[in-house]
């Protein structure tokens, strides 16, 4: 029975599974069994990861891909995808192959302003405040020059800081709104760090400073991508028909909530599973993704289209806050690998590969919802996924494939032609 521990993060890794196995599981033996299958044999890799956070107990395996073909501004990278669900890949691979004919993708990075902020409440006067803090600015900089310089040294540092009154909001509610540049870091303990010194430097008897941190709603850390190619080179027929769905299928994302959500969830299938092989914080993006998709007071999609003259154009804007170095991206050795492996880009490289990757995602998820449906390539996977689990052997697994090529799949379905192949040798 599931039970309270005191003192649970003071035991040895040893300790801690024996424990969950005695406590939790009524194998214990194959509950511990589990757990360490998955440890490393390298112990010092296993002794890195165990350390990345607390309370380790094994490690968790994702499967780590790649999409090559993939063509941004003229030059080719193979992007690294760590994701679970089985057609993203797929999709991704088959998208930038489709535009790697097409002239590939274009990106720009709009913007790469970061925010923090000093959260703080005042009762008094709002003037001598204002008063205040324009005496203030220039030391409250200055406090924070051992930690920017190196980071200044790079291009970045802070860039402004700002005064918000905030207390028709909230009663006595002001802020010190801070942007920030961070170069190729995603910054966060930078940004952290020149917060709390800057809340020390600023704060009162009448200043009472509740909180200092970064946000992760980063509209002014903004990145575009975009494809576009003549109707006709769309689809093999019917190509302004289906051209029109497709445009159809982004509208309806731009104007209906529930579909959004949908529609921009196809496109972080993309987005999460690059961030996540690069190293970076994907909840991180998520928020601030999320937050841009509502910021109109409406969420809408992530996604663009636009049907002129012939020409199809399909184009996202999204906030993506990202960092090729610090943090886990030099620790995590795929992350590095990853890194390595598209060429060492800078942070703005990356915050275009990541969001031609989410394109992409949503172009394959439109293209195939308006045509066969979304089933189609989802079932061929998941074919494949329930003839792995029955133990086919090769010869099986090509006759239960040609069986099912045009036949509703289910579980049910593919395990009862699987008993009758074993029984009877064939398939009628
Ligand atoms: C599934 O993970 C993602 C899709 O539902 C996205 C969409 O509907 O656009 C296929």
């Amino acid at each position: 029975m599931p039970k309270t521990i005191n003192g649970f993060s003071k035991l040895s890794k040893e300790e801690k599974i024996e424990w969950i196995a005695n406590h939790m599981f009524s194998d214990a033996q194959e509950a511990v069994k589990v757990l360490k299958r998955y440890w490393n044999t390298d112990e010092k890799l296993q002794k890195l990861h165990d350390d990345f956070v607390e309370n380790t107990l094994s490690n968790y395996y994702l499967p780590f891909s790649v999409v090559p073909n993939v063509i941004i501004n003229d030059k080719i990278y193979t992007v690294p995808m760590v994701i679970e669900e089985s057609s993203v890949v797929a999709a991704a691979s088959l998208t930038t192959k489709f535009w790697s004919k097409r002239g590939g993708f274009k990106a720009e990075v709009i913007s790469t302003v970061k925010v923090g902020q000093v959260h703080f409440m005042f009762e008094g006067d709002k003037n001598v405040l204002i008063n205040y803090f324009k005496s203030k600015k220039s030391s409250l900089l200055l406090a924070t020059k051992s930690i920017t310089q190196n980071m200044e040294k790079r291009g970045g540092g802070i860039i402004d800081i700002e005064l918000r009154d905030k207390t028709t909001d909230l009663t006595n509610y002001y802020q010190l709104h801070v942007t920030f540049e961070t170069a190729d870091s995603m910054g966060a303990n930078f940004i952290n760090t020149c917060l709390e010194t800057i809340a020390n430097e600023f704060k009162t008897d009448d200043i009472h400073v509740v909180m200092s941190i970064l946000s992760n709603y980063v509209p002014e850390c903004l990145v575009r991508a975009e494809v576009s190619c003549r109707v006709e080179e769309l689809y093999k027929e019917d190509a302004v028909y289906y051209a029109n769905k497709f445009l159809q299928a982004v509208q309806i994302a731009q104007i209906e909530p529930f579909r959004a959500v949908t529609h921009n969830k196809g496109i972080m299938n993309g987005i999460d599973a690059v961030v996540l092989a690069t190293g970076n914080d994907f909840r991180a993006v998520e928020a601030g993704v999320h937050a841009y998709a509502a910021k109109s007071g409406v969420y809408k999609s992530l996604t663009n289209c636009s049907i002129e003259n012939g020409v199809f154009k399909f184009w996202i804007e999204v906030p993506l806050a990202l960092g090729t170095v610090g943090g886990l991206t030099s620790l995590h050795p795929l992350s590095k690998f990853s890194l390595e492996m598209m060429q060492h880009p800078s942070a703005k490289e990356l915050m275009q590969i990541v969001a031609v990757i989410g394109l992409a995602q949503n172009f394959a998820a439109l293209k195939a919802l308006t045509t066969k449906g979304i089933q189609h390539g989802h079932m061929k996977m998941h074919l494949n996924n329930i003839i792995k689990q029955l133990n086919a052997s090769e010869e099986e697994t090509n006759i239960l494939l040609a069986y099912f090529k045009n036949k509703t799949i289910s579980h049910n379905a593919v395990r009862d032609a699987f008993n009758q192949l074993k029984e009877t040798g064939e398939l009628l």
